[in-house]
């Protein structure tokens, strides 16, 4: 009797060490990176945005300014859930005034940058950039 004890312990002991590999199973998967955020991209994009003019209006990394909301808060005023599509269309159209949803903000976001004048390739650097500051 008590040899079959011992045994049935054992056993259940063993039991449980070969099911302990697999408790990270548990722990959520973050959403999957979109194929076009690619390392190139967000560093092309980094630079554009840091350098150039979209810092001006919504801070350095996108922390938000007076003239441009936050981008890295997951609080979005024109977009729905803040895709990688949804950001690069916005980049392309930009805001016009009459769009700004919080009026304090006195200035359209002109399409393609603006003055930046971004080019598709450009477009999508800058979308995959952003689209990292709401992802980490
Ligand atoms: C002249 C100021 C200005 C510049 C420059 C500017 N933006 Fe904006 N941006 C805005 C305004 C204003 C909004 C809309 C805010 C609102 O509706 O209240 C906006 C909205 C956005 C949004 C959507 C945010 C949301 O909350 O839904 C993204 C993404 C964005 N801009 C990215 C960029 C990128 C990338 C650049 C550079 C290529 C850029 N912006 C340049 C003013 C600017």
């Amino acid at each position: 009797m008590r040899i079959l004890a011992t045994l049935s312990v054992l056993l259940l002991a063993a039991a449980c060490r070969s099911s302990g590999a697999g408790t990270g199973s548990g722990v959520a998967a973050k959403p999957a990176m979109p194929t076009e955020v690619t390392p190139a991209r967000v560093a092309l994009g980094d630079s554009l945005f840091n350098n150039g003019g979209c810092m001006r209006c919504h801070g350095a990394k996108g922390v938000g300014a007076q003239n441009g909301p936050a981008l890295n808060d997951n609080a979005w005023d024109q977009l729905a859930t803040g895709s990688y599509e949804e950001i690069r269309a916005l980049i392309v159209s930009g805001v016009p005034k009459e769009k700004i949803k919080v009026t304090t903000r006195p200035n359209a976001m002109g399409a393609r940058g603006g003055r930046m004048n971004l080019n598709d390739e450009q477009i999508s650097a800058v979308a995959a950039y952003v689209w990292t500051l709401s992802h980490k």
